[in-house]
């Protein structure tokens, strides 16, 4: 069967018997070399998703601290590692003498608590977890797929891991909390992808990371560690058949790269890699509280943490935490420009999650239940914003025959402008969530629309059918 005849067989068109039946006859369509994997497409649901959640849960969620210097990209590189707002790095901070980490953690656990000794806190912690509470709170907030970390950079695994490390012994939580999320996050239709730090391990390294230069040099080249970190994304393949195959930093250099990912699509047709397993070959591309400033055709994925931190921080509060109306205009202008938001969550070591994050997701939820036709399954129109961008920004997406337009801050009732685009006669305009259709008419290079009232505080959608000319 060739790779297109095996995509539609795959992807939609067959069922899960099909697919059973391909696998069962002993094909493996794709083979271990960058010219077969690149036949691979992105998936639709992966294009169509738009929104995920991301967890980073582990060891780091018991101290749940890190000094809030402020959001990457926006913290001077020479304080960064030092005064290092993620809290799922608190080893490696703590590594760091005289750090406000080291200080912290002698203070409160005393000078020769090993951070390691926070295992049975968080074995303890989790026994009581309820997984389908943390897949129900996502799935109000409108995600279509949850990303979680397996293995952070500390080492310790989210799952009872079969390969063992051979420097560290014990370092896996006692519950499959991979498995148990896994299972809850697909019973309530989302897909569950993998994050695995593949380029940093510090059970292989005691030497921290001062600097960004130190990152690379602190990826474990060893053959030992190459075959650990192959083992490991190998059990996550074959155990959890993840939709996502999310590598973090970078890879040591004799993993074995092209067979992994091989047996990945092998396993899962649809499944996505991401970019940072330090080669070229990628389904998506990952900017790190960054996104991309137009409509870019290679899929890309924004994650960011909803504070600085992706590991939950007990110091953030209201002056770090995204406020709910920048966090909606954030996922339309990431969608405008073909990219997904893929959006931390930090659990406390018992998988709640803080009152503050929660505001956040309800609200995006409740948004989402309005507006989400314009979002979900959207593709980027010929622009992602007017032409003039004079008067309240505006962000389209596009959708069958009709033209999605957000006005990313709160509209002036009872008009709004939508600027550089005719529309023909007949075309109906609609508020998103509004029970009828509304009154508008074209003036020059605009299209002035009646809102009425202005339906809420946060970015307002108009559908618009059929989608309006553009013009330059
Ligand atoms: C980074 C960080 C890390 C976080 C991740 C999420 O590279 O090291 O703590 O897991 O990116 O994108």
């Amino acid at each position: 069967m060739n790779r297109r005849a095996f995509h539609r067989a795959a992807l939609g068109v067959a069922s899960g018997a099909l697919c059973r039946g391909l696998f069962a006859q002993g094909s493996a369509p794709y083979e271990p070399t960058w010219a077969s994997l690149k036949t691979h497409p992105v998936p639709d649901w992966y294009r169509n998703a738009k929104f995920g959640i991301f967890v980073h849960w582990g060891l780091y969620s018991v101290p749940a601290w890190a000094v809030p210097t402020g959001e990457l990209g926006k913290v001077e590189p020479g304080k960064w590692f030092i005064d290092n707002p993620y809290a799922e790095w608190y080893l490696n901070t703590l590594r760091i003498a005289g750090s406000p980490t080291a200080k912290h953690h002698a203070e409160t656990y005393g000078k020769d608590f090993d951070y390691y000794n926070f295992r049975p806190m968080f074995n303890k912690a989790v026994a009581a977890w309820d997984p389908n509470v943390m897949a129900s709170l996502f799935h109000g907030a409108g995600a279509r797929y949850v990303v979680l970390t397996t293995k952070h950079h500390d080492g310790f695994t989210l799952f009872p891991s079969r390969v063992k490390n051979p420097r560290h012994p014990g370092l896996s939580t006692t519950r499959d909390l991979v498995g148990d999320l896994a299972a809850a996050v697909r019973g309530k239709g989302m897909k569950m992808g993998t994050y695995y730090s593949g380029g940093l391990d510090w059970t292989f390294t005691s030497e921290p990371i001062r600097n960004f230069a130190d990152i690379r040099a602190r990826v474990p080249q060893s053959e030992e560690y190459a075959q650990y970190a192959d083992a490991h994304w190998r059990e996550l393949i074959e155990r959890y058949r993840p939709a996502v195959m999310w590598n973090d930093i970078d890879y040591p250099k004799a993993g074995k790269l092209p067979q992994l990912f091989a047996q990945f699509y092998n396993t899962v047709p649809d499944g996505v890699i991401d970019n940072r397993f330090g080669v070229e070959f990628a389904d998506f591309t990952t900017p790190e509280y960054a996104k991309y400033d137009k409509i870019t055709e290679k899929k890309w994925e924004s994650c960011r943490g909803l504070g600085f931190s992706f590991g939950y921080n007990q110091v953030e509060g209201p002056e770090q935490v995204i406020a709910a109306d920048k966090l909606i205009a954030l996922l339309v202008d990431i969608v405008s420009k073909n990219g997904n938001l893929l959006l931390n969550v930090g659990p406390k070591p018992d998988g709640s999650i803080s009152e503050i994050q929660l505001d956040r997701l309800h609200k995006l939820g409740d948004w989402l239940a309005v507006n989400g036709e314009g979002i979900f399954d959207t593709h980027p129109w010929v622009r992602a914003s007017p032409p003039a961008a004079s008067g309240p920004q505006v962000r389209f997406t596009h959708k069958g025959d009709s033209l999605y337009a957000f006005f990313l801050e709160r509209p002036e009732a009872p008009r709004v402008t939508l600027p550089g685009v005719v529309a023909s006669e007949g075309t109906a305009v609609r508020v998103l969530g509004a029970g009828a259709d509304t009154k508008w008419e074209q003036q020059g290079r605009d299209v002035l629309v009646n809102i009425g009232q202005t339906p809420g505080p946060y970015a307002m959608g108009l559908r618009i059918t059929p989608a309006p000319r553009a013009l330059d």
